[in-house]
């Protein structure tokens, strides 16, 4: 916080924590500073929170499956400068009934219009304060629904779900959704803390991700009300709920999860490793700060694999492997507590200060828990996506930058400049710098800026300022602006260890030579990540003959694995391969992860006149179940116009 202004902390005292947080006491720090630099200005959002910022908000919710919306009242405690007149908020489509102080009086409003030049803004709530204004802490009350588009939100029918029976809910608030259900000021830079009073019907429950307070109350009506609570500050795109038919299973004394109870049990042993994942990530980077590690397996129409919302991660049930080979990814969303919670991201520019710092934790955890050769393989599979992303754009492509340029979507600040790059980033830091030097100043990074937000800038000045302390030739050996600003990959990264794959890259290129077929037990005894490296070095074009030995020798249409059956049945569609389109079709019917859905429809689409009426036909029924999220994506693969 060195670098805020000092005066911003005289100008704007209503701000308490915009003061350096080293000069207020504790109980003071509960308001997380707004940062001012260039680099931190977020252009998703129309606040201002310079003149008026929320820092708390109450949601009291009725949860409507009929009508597939939230309805109630959102309390926000503003904090508004002494010449404030108004506070703006982000929108997206909310239906406002009337907004009113802390008292009950009506206050004037205004909806904005929509950005044409950018709709997944929204459109900004201009609330006047009327005598509101001055240093003292005031309340607005925004009575509300969701619009029947709300993205973050997706309501899913019973057949959509493990059980049948009942209806399911689920949001997504990141990257900029979450004003489609939460009228708030909602930028990863603007922190608030928040509660919430949510009513759902029987037998259903409610989850969020904040802390759980006490049992439900019968409302009546055949309803019950859960409560929660988030005391720290987070930003707001954190803020998540999730109702269901879903039971709770203990993992160990601060992690638990929640799955819907036909396939709770195989959930929880598959993140049998969760207590030891957490119990490692502490000794690595200091105290588990939020108190319980929830987490939640959605049905599998969730778009991601996972989302890292505080005490209640959300998981794709797609991981589950049965032999726990997928769980990086629960080592990936827990890392998030550090990186990307705890420590936030002001803009959606800086991605890799989540999302790559966060990768390359999730390998020290995975070092830690699996052992090193695991976490040398992981690294390795993220080195090589990397290389190949960089030779497919470009190596000046700007796009291969860290911090991304300018003018792109938050939602595809996602991809291996930002995961990847981030990765192979922090550990030619550490091998340069040494482990216990670096793991020094992350911790220090981690603890300086907790519950705030941070830049680019911010983290290397401060690399600087602790690590490299005037040292030139170590400043020059680390190329610090070169990895964040620059394109391509920098002469000095961390090339992965030879010895990683040796096994299973020798007999992909045996197979590429001469279609020498791995061994069935040789295959069977490859770990997931192996066996994922066998199919990602498979030749381009194969043939129906080839597809089928393959198939019969590796079984690989029965593979447990989700990660393992998706490269096949993307191998096989690329290649015209009939037999597996009625596979593809029922895991596309099923399956909405993004990451599968995206690529599969590629897939057939680029073979042209064999895949496109595939396509198109099993797009056509399938729609309908998938996320916005991974509906915009397909939408473009396949030029669907409604
Ligand atoms: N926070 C991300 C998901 C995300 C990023 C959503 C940006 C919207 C915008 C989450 O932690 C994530 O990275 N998920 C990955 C996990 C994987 C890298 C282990 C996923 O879903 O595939
Ligand atoms: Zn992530």
């Amino acid at each position: 916080m060195r670098f805020l202004a000092f005066a911003s902390c005289l100008a704007l005292p209503f701000l308490a924590a915009a003061c350096t947080a080293d000069d207020l006491p504790d109980e003071e720090r509960t308001v997380a500073p707004i940062l001012t630099s260039a680099q931190a200005q977020d252009e998703f959002t129309y606040a201002r929170p310079l003149e008026a910022r929320v820092t708390h908000v109450a949601l009291d919710l009725d949860l409507d499956f009929e009508g597939k919306r939230v309805e109630g009242t959102a309390t926000l405690d503003v904090d508004a400068a002494d010449d404030a007149t108004e506070i703006v908020l982000d929108s997206n489509g909310l239906v406002i009934g009337g907004i009113t102080d802390g008292n009950g009086n009506e206050l004037d409003y205004e909806i904005g219009e929509a950005d044409p030049d950018n709709a997944e803004k929204g459109e900004p709530i201009t609330v006047q304060l009327g005598e509101m204004t001055g240093p003292a802490l005031q309340q607005i009350v925004i009575n509300y629904a969701s619009g029947p588009e709300a993205e973050a939100l997706q309501w899913l029918e019973p057949e959509q779900t493990a059980g049948g029976e009942y209806p399911f809910v689920f949001s997504q608030g990141q990257a900029i959704l979450n004003r489609t259900w939460i009228p708030t000021q909602d930028s990863p830079g603007i922190r608030q803390t928040w509660e919430a009073r949510i009513t759902a019907p029987k037998p259903l429950n409610v989850v969020m991700s904040g802390i759980s307070r006490g049992d439900p109350e019968d409302v009546g009506e055949n309803r019950r009300a859960f409560e929660f609570t988030m005391e720290n500050s987070v930003p707001p795109y954190l803020i998540a709920i999730a109702a269901g038919n879903i039971e709770f299973a203990e993992l160990g004394p601060r992690s638990g999860v929640w799955a819907e109870p036909e396939v709770l049990e195989e959930a929880a042993a598959e993140l049998v490793d969760t207590e030891a994942m957490i119990d490692a990530a502490e000794e690595i980077y200091g105290e588990y700060r939020w108190g319980r590690y929830d987490m939640i397996v959605l049905p599998p129409a969730f778009p991601y694999g996972g989302m890292e919302n505080p005490v209640m991660t959300f998981l794709t049930p797609t991981f589950i492997a049965g032999d726990r080979s997928n769980t990086g990814l629960v080592a990936h969303e827990l890392a998030h507590s550090w990186s990307g919670n705890l420590v936030t991201y002001s803009s959606w520019r800086d991605g890799w200060l989540n999302e790559g710092v966060t990768s390359y934790f999730e390998s020290r955890i995975s070092e830690a828990v699996f052992g090193e050769q695991r976490a040398n393989q992981e690294y390795a599979l993220s080195y090589n996506s990397l290389v190949e992303a960089i030779e497919e754009e470009g190596a000046d492509n700007p796009n291969t930058a860290m911090r991304t340029p300018d003018g792109i979507s938050p939602f595809d600040t996602i991809g291996p400049a930002i995961y990847d790059k981030g990765t192979v980033f922090l550990r030619t830091m550490e091998t340069i710098i040494g482990r216990e030097r670096f793991d020094e100043f992350m911790r220090g990074w981690f603890d300086r800026h907790a519950f705030q937000p941070a830049t680019s800038e911010m983290f290397l000045a401060e690399l600087r300022e602790y690590v490299v302390d005037g040292d030139e030739a170590l400043e020059e050996e680390l190329m610090l602006d070169e990895w964040v600003y620059g394109t391509g990959l920098p002469e000095n990264a961390v090339v992965p260890d030879a010895e990683a794959f040796a096994e299973v890259d020798s007999a992909a290129e045996a197979y590429a030579a001469g279609g020498t077929l791995p061994a069935t037990e040789a295959w069977t005894g490859w770990t997931g990540a192996e066996q994922q490296r066998f199919l990602q070095e498979l030749p381009e074009e194969l043939s129906a003959d080839e597809l089928a030995a393959l198939n019969e020798q590796l079984a690989l249409s029965d593979s447990g694995n989700n990660e393992v059956l998706f490269l096949w049945l993307e191998a096989a569609l690329r290649n015209e391969y009939q037999p597996a389109v009625a596979q593809a079709e029922e895991f596309l019917a099923e399956v909405g992860r993004n990451k599968f859905v995206a690529p599969l429809f590629t897939a057939l689409w680029e073979t042209g006149s064999w895949g496109q009426p595939i396509a198109t036909r099993i797009y056509n029924k399938t729609r309908g179940g998938y996320h916005s999220y991974t509906r915009g994506n397909v939408d473009q693969i396949v030029g669907y116009e409604g």
